[in-house]
């Protein structure tokens, strides 16, 4: 489905340079077919020298003729970068926004065509190919351009369409839901290092546990209870390990984190100190 399109992403950084990998691996793209900003000189030449493809600070240069534009800057940033490109898009562009709190409305309003925007919120596993990315249409979209926008990101992962009024939890969950799995994985292997593991075994120990529990759940589609129960013997470790959990409120901490995220989500767009998703 990509195949011949022209990509722009504005603000090549942590999240572009993952969607542009899993694009040139997975997407039948080639470095010729994209092209991307930066917001300072020095980039440019790291950023070209890491992915291959070119690379100027000059945001009207890149939208210019693509097709496909991805807006991958931070979300106080992306009111100027909008002015910049107000009389460059077209509505046969479509627009994708990856910024946290950022509405398709926002976008919409900054331009002064009726482009169509789609606003996306993936996680930084797509650089692995394993990413998670929520998606909901602005006012201007068809289906046709709705499947296109899956298919960049099918390249580097699972997708799923949601109402716009879900996006901020869909950010607090799965974008910033590897940070808080990391946590998790690290508290394990320090466990692990306590029961006179090697911390690099520790850390094989915990992460491919964690893969395997998530790929238990994704595959059998059982509801984690019922497989948290294959694994909890009667009068076994597993359930002294549980009660140990529950007494750390590890469930209410971490409903709170997503939801406490969530808000942090909504507001991001008019923070200037805001650093990411
Ligand atoms: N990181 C995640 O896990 C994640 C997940 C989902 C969504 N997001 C969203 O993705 C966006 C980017 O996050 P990130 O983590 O990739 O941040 P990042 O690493 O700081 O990247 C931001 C990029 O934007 C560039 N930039 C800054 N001002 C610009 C301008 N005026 N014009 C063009 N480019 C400009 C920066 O270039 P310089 O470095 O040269 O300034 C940098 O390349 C955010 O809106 C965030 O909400 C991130």
């Amino acid at each position: 489905m990509l195949k011949g399109k022209k990509l722009a992403v504005i603000g090549v950084g942590k999240l572009g340079e993952a969607l542009i990998s899993g694009l040139l691996k997975q997407g039948g793209l080639t470095t010729g077919d994209i092209i991307g900003s930066v917001g300072h000189e020095p980039s440019v030449e790291k950023v070209n020298k890491k992915l291959g493809i070119k690379v100027s600070t000059d945001n009207r240069a890149t939208a210019k003729g693509a097709d496909l534009i991805i807006l991958a800057v931070k979300p106080q940033n992306m009111h100027n970068v909008l002015l910049e490109l107000e009389d460059v898009l077209t509505p046969d562009q479509l627009v994708i926004s990856v910024a946290a709190s950022v509405t398709t409305k926002y976008v919409e309003q900054r331009l002064s065509k009726p482009i169509p925007v789609i606003r996306a919120m993936p996680n930084t596993p797509a650089i692995y190919n394993a990413g998670m990315t929520g998606m909901c249409n602005g006012s201007h979209v068809t289906t046709e351009q709705s499947k296109v926008a899956e298919s960049i990101f099918k390249c580097i992962g699972e997708t799923v369409f949601v109402d716009e009024s879900l996006m901020d939890g869909v950010t607090a969950l799965s974008a910033s839901g590897p940070a808080y799995l990391y946590v998790i994985i690290e508290s394990l292997a320090e466990a692990g290092v306590k029961l006179g593991i090697s911390r690099e075994t520790s850390t094989l120990l915990a992460a491919q546990t964690t893969y395997g529990a998530a790929k238990m759940v994704l595959e059998s589609k059982s509801h984690p209870a019922l497989l948290k129960d294959m694994v909890t013997t009667p009068a076994g470790c597993t359930i002294d390990g549980l009660m140990e959990l529950e007494e750390g409120k590890i469930r209410v901490t971490l409903i709170k984190a997503v939801v406490k995220a969530a808000e942090r989500a909504r507001e991001l767009v008019n923070t200037q100190n805001s650093t990411g998703s």
